[in-house]
């Protein structure tokens, strides 16, 4: 392998690896939000042939262990505090290893369209004239809505869901639409919110969201450390306070359908042993 490591905060240098030359691609994977039983079929098999894996951070391990033990592994997760790797390098990292004729499985947490910057890579690919092959997962949003039993989208609660980022530069806010974002009977689920829920909070409710809408915020969905918040839209920064994993927040009138107790390994287990039971 010749991926080179520096210091933190410097820009890493990412170089492919040797090999063969001929028949090379990539195939942009969503790994889903953690858990490996939420891996779509495709996904895995398409991880079982994989000659280089690409990762995130936020491909678990047990994601990992699916591919061949021969399969190289890169990790270029990006982290808060040192952004290790440029998505400029990381597309050109992933043309280099298909044009080196690897099988490159770009694995990305959720769904790679989702935040995720597949689009990017993909376009990097296509400008290379290199394959690109898409394969779907489960976004966090998903996943996260699922195990509480709380619905995105709920007949006469919540007629739309719209996704939106948190994200926003160090002292900035999100810059997204608040007056669309505060009518009433719709979803809003915020992906890298958590540091900014206070604003969040206080730009809804000055748009006209009522402070009493139900919220859920779910921290590691699917994975063992799962929580989950259920609060109102004017407590949110005070239940974000104290999270600090991947975490979802989800805004809207569906969530009061939300369960706060995630649901024990055991109960799973006993369901699954009783439909292959029955
Ligand atoms: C860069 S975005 C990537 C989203 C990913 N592509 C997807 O489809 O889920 C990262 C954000 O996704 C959310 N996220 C990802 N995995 C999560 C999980 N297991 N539980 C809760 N939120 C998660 C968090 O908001 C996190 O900050």
């Amino acid at each position: 392998m010749t991926v080179t490591t520096s210091k933190p905060k410097a820009p890493r240098r990412l170089v492919a690896l040797d090999g063969p030359r001929a028949g090379g691609a990539v195939w942009l994977v969503g790994a889903g939000p953690g858990d490996p039983d939420l891996l779509t079929v495709k996904a895995c098999r398409v991880l079982s042939q994989a000659g280089v894996v690409v990762h995130d951070g936020l491909v678990s391990q047990a994601i990992l262990d699916l591919a061949p033990e021969t399969a190289k592994r890169i990790s270029v997760a990006k982290r808060k505090s040192h952004h290790s790797y440029a998505q400029e390098d990381i597309n050109r990292l992933l043309v280099a290893l298909a044009r080196e004729g690897h099988f490159v499985v770009r694995l990305k947490g959720g769904d790679s369209f989702m935040f995720g910057r597949g689009g990017e890579e993909l376009e990097a690919c296509r400008a290379a004239g290199v394959e690109c092959e898409v394969v779907p997962g489960i976004t966090a949003a998903l996943a996260a809505g699922a195990a509480a039993g709380a619905p995105l989208t709920h007949r006469g609660a919540a007629q739309a869901v719209t996704f939106v980022t948190g994200h926003a530069a160090a002292g900035a806010e999100p810059d997204l639409d608040w007056t669309m974002l505060a009518k009433a009977n719709q979803t809003v689920v915020i992906y890298m919110g958590l540091s900014k829920a206070a604003i969040i909070a206080e730009r809804l409710i000055g748009a006209g969201r009522a402070a009493d809408t139900p919220a859920l915020i779910v921290e590691n969905a699917s994975l063992p450390g799962e929580r989950r918040i259920v609060a109102r839209l004017g407590e949110l920064a005070a239940a974000a306070a104290g999270l600090d994993g991947p975490a979802m927040l989800m805004i809207g009138e569906s969530m009061a359908l939300a369960r706060a107790e995630p649901a024990r390994a055991d109960d799973l287990g006993a369901l699954l042993v009783e439909g292959a039971a029955s």
